[in-house]
């Protein structure tokens, strides 16, 4: 399925600007500046260069949006931490509070870093809007395995006892070498039960 062919639909800084494609299931990817999402998008259609990425943190400064053939819809968001927690606020917590085929949010976390504040405070806003999301440990290439299932134990632990609406299990992904990229698609796929 995630073999069907991917595309750039429209880019948005505003409500007024996204895509009405509201009857296909979509999921977004939120996370810090630099942690990975639109590399893990790419990694995910297996397209490198459909989603521009960077080295430099701050790099997505728009709601992108992308389509798997016509049967899903994946949106790649300015990572917070570059845009001042307002001005991310605005756009993006309009999106995700009214987006009607908003089927879950991936909250991408680098497992050496752990939970930040900001991650903290999404997860908040997301629990008291009843959103369901799922934490993605990024760059995963990087850590031992025991150093990945250490911090994979320590983030879920903290998730049990604070978060809601949480999808309880964390994974990890590279898209370096596309490590947990095909458990991500089927989680994906059974989120927009398609
Ligand atoms: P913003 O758009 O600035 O919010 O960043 P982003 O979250 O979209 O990150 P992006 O995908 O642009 O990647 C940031 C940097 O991390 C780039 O230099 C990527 O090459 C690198 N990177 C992304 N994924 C991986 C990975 O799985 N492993 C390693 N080692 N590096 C990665
Ligand atoms: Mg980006």
């Amino acid at each position: 399925f995630f073999f069907l062919p991917a595309d750039f639909v429209k880019s948005a800084t505003n409500m007024d600007m996204i895509p009405d494609n509201t009857l296909i299931p979509e999921v977004a990817f939120i996370g810090r500046s630099n942690i990975g999402k639109s590399s893990l998008i790419n990694g995910l259609v297996n397209r490198n260069g459909l989603v521009k990425t960077s080295s430099k943190p701050g790099h997505t400064r728009m709601m992108n949006f992308f389509k798997v053939g016509d049967k899903l819809s994946l949106v790649d968001m300015p990572g917070y931490g570059w845009k001042s927690r307002d001005e991310w606020g605005g756009m993006i917590l309009d999106y995700l509070k009214t987006r009607k085929n908003l089927r879950r949010i991936y909250i991408l976390v680098d497992p050496s870093h752990g939970l930040k504040e900001s991650d903290q405070q999404i997860m908040k806003l997301l629990d008291s809007s009843g959103l369901s999301y799922q934490v993605v440990l990024t760059k995963i290439d990087r850590l031992s395995k025991t150093k990945f299932s250490a911090a994979k134990a320590e983030i879920e632990a903290e998730l049990v006892k604070d978060a809601i609406c949480c999808f309880p299990m964390v994974l990890g992904v590279s898209s370096k070498n596309k490590d947990g990229l095909d458990v991500l698609r089927a989680a994906i796929v059974k989120a927009g039960q398609l």
